[in-house]
């Protein structure tokens, strides 16, 4: 990489920053690493407009890591829902309760330390070692990944460990020598609201004069995509009996999609759903489309009042009662709206 490359990036990158950069965000002006590791896990596949309610209402409830470590699993679960990914939720109790536990309720402080804790990962743990620190490391979140691979005009292939190691080892490179934390929130706003996935706003891009990706033609080939994901699609049923004001819910297994969440008794078709209930009227409801990273599911839901001779096991909740579990967003909605 040719030297001035490396050292006109890192002091534009600071002085955009300064001028044109997110700082008043709730999670800035602060070197808490509390307060900077629940936005940051919050902020790894959520957007900041979702974020800032949930930020706040996590820090109003639990005001301290040691107070989310005294919680249970099912009220953070339960704070956590609609934001999706729960492996997070179960991941930030974890953590918490080994900052607790084995750290004497301080986060460690340094990026090589933090990484250790569930959780967080490379890029995370150095996020909160260059904001809270000032530590000198590089992060590579899928933004960042996004920035770099385009200005450098990287072209290997990102879903190959070694070749994402080689991107960090750019990273790394291209740090500034001062002023890391700013250059670090630099790369991520510069991700999320100028060097955009499918439209980059390369006349205002600070960089843009350095831009390898730009040069070419067009930076939006960068990252090089070559396995292609091939997207599935699922069905299932819902069935929505109620009983004297109480919704029958189920919790679901704690691997895999909505882990640990609770949700109306699932079918995986509509004959199933109807025998389970067999001498009900069941009303269908409109049905729910909800967008995972692997596949698109569909969601039917029958609504019927309940009898004795109901199939699937359950804990009965009065429904003034269901804020208080954890559901999954779409399943908040309907029950909200019907
Ligand atoms: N996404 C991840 N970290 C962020 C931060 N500190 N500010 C805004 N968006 C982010």
């Amino acid at each position: 990489m040719p030297e001035t490359l490396m050292e006109d990036f890192g002091k534009t990158v600071v002085a955009w920053q300064r001028r044109h950069g997110r700082n008043s965000l709730p999670w800035q002006n602060t070197r808490d690493p509390y307060r900077v590791w629940l936005s940051e896990i919050m902020l790894q596949q959520t957007q900041v407009t979702t974020v800032l309610g949930y930020y706040e209402r996590f820090l109003g409830r639990w005001p301290r890591v040691t107070d989310l470590a005294a919680a249970t699993l099912d009220e953070v679960l339960a704070q956590w829902a609609g934001l999706g990914y729960y492996s997070r939720a179960r991941n930030l109790y974890a953590c918490a309760k080994a900052v607790a536990e084995l750290h004497g309720g301080e986060f460690p402080g340094s990026a090589a330390q933090l990484q250790t804790l569930p959780g967080i990962g490379r890029s995370t743990a150095a996020a909160i070692a260059a904001f809270c620190f000032g530590e000198r490391v590089a992060i590579l979140d899928g933004n960042v990944k996004r920035v770099l691979s385009r200005v450098l005009a990287f072209d290997g292939d990102l879903a190959s460990s070694a070749v994402e190691k080689r991107l960090w080892n750019h990273a790394t490179e291209l740090l500034p020598e001062e002023g890391v934390d700013r250059y670090t929130q630099g790369l991520m706003d510069l991700g999320a609201t100028v060097c955009t996935a499918r439209s980059p706003d390369c006349l205002i891009c600070p960089v843009q004069p350095l831009c390898r990706g730009q040069a070419q033609g067009d930076p939006t080939r960068y990252p090089v995509k070559t396995r292609k994901l091939k997207r599935g699609r699922r069905e299932n049923w819902w069935l929505w009996v109620e009983r004297q004001g109480q919704v029958l819910l189920q919790q679901r297994p704690h691997t895999g999609v909505w882990a640990g969440l609770w949700t109306l008794p699932m079918f995986d078709d509509e004959a199933s759903a109807h025998a389970a209930l067999p001498d009900a009227r069941l009303e269908p409801l409109p049905r729910i489309e909800h967008a995972l990273t692997h596949f698109d599911w569909v969601l039917h839901t029958l609504r019927g009042d309940g009898s004795e001779g109901l199939t699937p096991g359950g804990t009965w909740v009065a429904r003034e009662k269901l804020a208080d579990y954890a559901l999954p967003a779409p399943l908040k909605k309907l029950i909200e709206e019907s």
